[in-house]
């Protein structure tokens, strides 16, 4: 193992240059050296690339983003990508790749093992719907983002005695509203994998004001829908080159299916990229480091279409197979019930 390429692929979120820096300083110290390929699988097709040093990833640790950029190219939609990712492989002499990223960007590296590409995962996805891992890389950070916004959401919705609709993210997982909302003390949390009633969110509030209680905070998943509405929330038309439609526009729909039936004034607040930016927590730069240096150890025993799985005691190899077969992963059902407790 004399040379490793890395990308970081997808949506971006806080603690990726963590698992830069982990993967640079452990491939150093094992005399391996590693090539940053640009803006994601596009920089592997395009072959536009950094020779990564030590000196290149000194300080990066406290910083969100990804100091490789990123993008949501897919190899497999472009015609020939995947033998231009293999010519550029070879050419720069490549041992391995890792993959950083979310469900996208690993199946883009598991299926490149059909095209003689060794390829690591690392999961990084604020969504956490990445299966066989309990984490992934940003979730942490964004449902602190979650936990903070409703903090500051409730001092101005007593204030002014006030429903307050928070959307957040997630795709077709829960995970953000749930741990989020959890974490800040939402009184309804409303997610894609259990489609709500507007008359039970409205019940709540009113159960809420018959306690005295003048006020509610409801956080919606950007993918979670009403019963009988048998689609989700969409901003624009189109899809993404892996299929993808960009969800958002829930929190008003609620709002205006709540303006309809329930006597109070209504807000909505759209949290969008704010949950993908700024600075990763203690945790998000802690598994990031321990996933990064785990990737290494993969590549140097020739663990190849393997993911670094994070439990919160530990970190092992997952295949990359499973992954994929199973994501999006969903909240489970005990997790679920927890937010039906606190109102
Ligand atoms: O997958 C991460 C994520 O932030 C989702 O929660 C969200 O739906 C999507 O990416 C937004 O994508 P984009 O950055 O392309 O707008």
């Amino acid at each position: 193992m004399d040379k490793i390429g890395m990308i970081t692929g997808g949506g971006d979120s806080p603690g990726i240059n963590a698992a830069i820096r982990a993967i640079v300083r452990k491939a150093k110290d094992e005399d391996v050296d590693v090539i940053g390929f640009k803006n994601g699988w596009a920089g592997l097709l395009e072959d536009d690339k950094k020779v990564l040093t030590r000196g290149d990833v000194s300080g990066i640790l406290p910083v969100g983003g990804t100091l490789l950029g990123s993008s949501r190219t897919n190899p497999f939609s472009i015609q020939n990508g995947p033998e231009q990712a293999f010519e550029n492989y070879k050419k720069n002499d490549l041992d391995a790749i890792i993959g950083i990223g979310g469900d996208d960007t690993l199946s883009v590296a598991h299926k490149l093992r059909d095209y003689d590409i060794n390829a690591v995962g690392i999961p990084q996805t604020i969504d956490n719907d990445l299966a066989g891992t309990e984490y992934s890389i940003g979730f942490s950070s964004a449902l602190t983002q979650v936990m903070r916004a409703v903090d500051q959401l409730h001092t101005t919705a007593y204030s002014h005695h006030r429903v307050m609709v928070l959307e957040v993210m997630g795709r077709d997982s829960g995970w953000i509203a749930l741990f989020g909302g959890l974490a800040g003390g939402a009184d309804s949390i409303l997610v894609p994998e259990e489609p709500f009633k507007v008359k039970d969110v409205k019940g709540r509030i009113k159960e809420r004001e018959s306690a005295g209680k003048h006020f509610s905070i409801v956080v919606v998943s950007e993918g979670a829908s009403p019963e009988g509405l048998d689609q989700q929330i969409t901003r624009e038309s189109g899809t993404d080159s892996f299929g993808h439609v960009k969800l958002g526009g829930i929190g008003h729909y609620l709002k205006d299916q709540l303006d309809a039936i329930l006597d109070m004034p209504i807000r909505v607040t759209t949290l969008a990229y704010l949950q993908r930016g700024g600075e990763p927590t203690a945790f998000d730069r802690l598994m990031a480091t321990r996933c990064g240096i785990y990737a290494v150890e993969l590549c140097l025993e020739g663990e190849f279409d393997k993911m670094t799985a994070y439990d919160g005691s530990k970190v092992e190899p997952v295949s990359l197979e499973k992954v994929i077969a199973n994501s999006p992963k969903s909240i489970d059902d005990d997790l679920l019930s927890m937010k039906d407790l606190f109102y």
